[in-house]
């Protein structure tokens, strides 16, 4: 059996990082158009990096929650193809342990060089004509897919919901597409699961859905599916 996974800013609400569009959001104290998008980082890279400084900062501050345990508990037992989409930008799944993991939105703690492409790990901030490790040009950005760009790994990912049997998506509003559509990506008679705290924009799309907070929700799917 082989199962998807996508995740969101939900999975990582009780690890104390705030979602997009939750009340008290990220997209509801400021506009997205101001610090995710490539017109942005042209027309104000200082507040851009300021803002993704602050965010990478952040991460020290928090750790994975039960729900990020559980899923790479799934990865390291699950014997068949598996694979762990998220939108997050944050390092909690990796530091949980997940392996089978592709982050489409790109990563907090990665920088890439907008003259050789190159990526570098990155803990720190990074102020505006850092220059790249690899090749010296001062043109770092945070290696992040802002609005109007293109998500990583698309094409590793549409070949795993070709072939899943099982697809969940955990705490995810279903608003931010490609990810939105994925449900509709399966084969007929895939199973579908939505893990939220209400239902998303696309929950009517789900052959089931279950809500309630993702440290407790997650936890008892994994052990179901590993049960059997
Ligand atoms: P959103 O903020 O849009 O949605 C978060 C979802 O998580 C909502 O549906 C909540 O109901 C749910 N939720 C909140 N707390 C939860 C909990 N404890 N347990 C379970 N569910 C919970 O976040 P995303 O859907 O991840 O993109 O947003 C998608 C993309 O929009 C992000 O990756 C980001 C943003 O713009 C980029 O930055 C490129």
């Amino acid at each position: 059996m082989r199962i998807v996974v996508l995740t969101g800013a939900g999975i990582s609400a009780e690890s104390g990082l705030a979602t997009f569009r939750d009340p008290g959001g990220l997209w509801q104290r400021h506009r997205p158009q101001d610090l995710a998008t490539p017109e942005a980082f042209a027309r104000d890279p200082d507040l851009v990096l300021g803002w993704y400084d602050a965010r990478r900062a952040q991460l020290a501050d928090v750790a994975p929650n039960a729900a990020h345990h559980a899923l790479a508990r799934l990865d390291a037992a699950w014997p068949h193809d598996f694979l762990l989409v998220t939108q997050n930008v944050d390092d909690l799944h990796a530091r949980a342990g997940a392996r089978r993991m592709v982050q489409m939105h790109g990563a907090l703690k990665q920088a890439r060089c907008e003259g050789c492409g190159a990526v570098h790990e990155w803990a720190g901030p990074m102020p505006r004509a850092t220059p790249c490790p690899a090749c010296g040009a001062a043109r770092l950005r945070p290696n992040i897919v802002w609005f109007g760009e293109m998500p990583m790994h698309m094409r590793r990912i549409e070949a795993a919901l070709e072939a899943a049997d099982v697809f969940v998506a955990i705490g995810t509003s279903g608003t931010v597409y490609p990810a939105a559509g994925f449900v509709e990506a399966l084969r007929p008679g895939a199973r579908s699961l939505e893990l939220n705290l209400e239902p998303s924009a696309v929950a009517h799309r789900f052959s089931e859905t279950r809500q309630g907070p993702a440290t407790t929700l997650v936890p008892a799917l994994v052990e179901e599916l590993l049960r059997g």
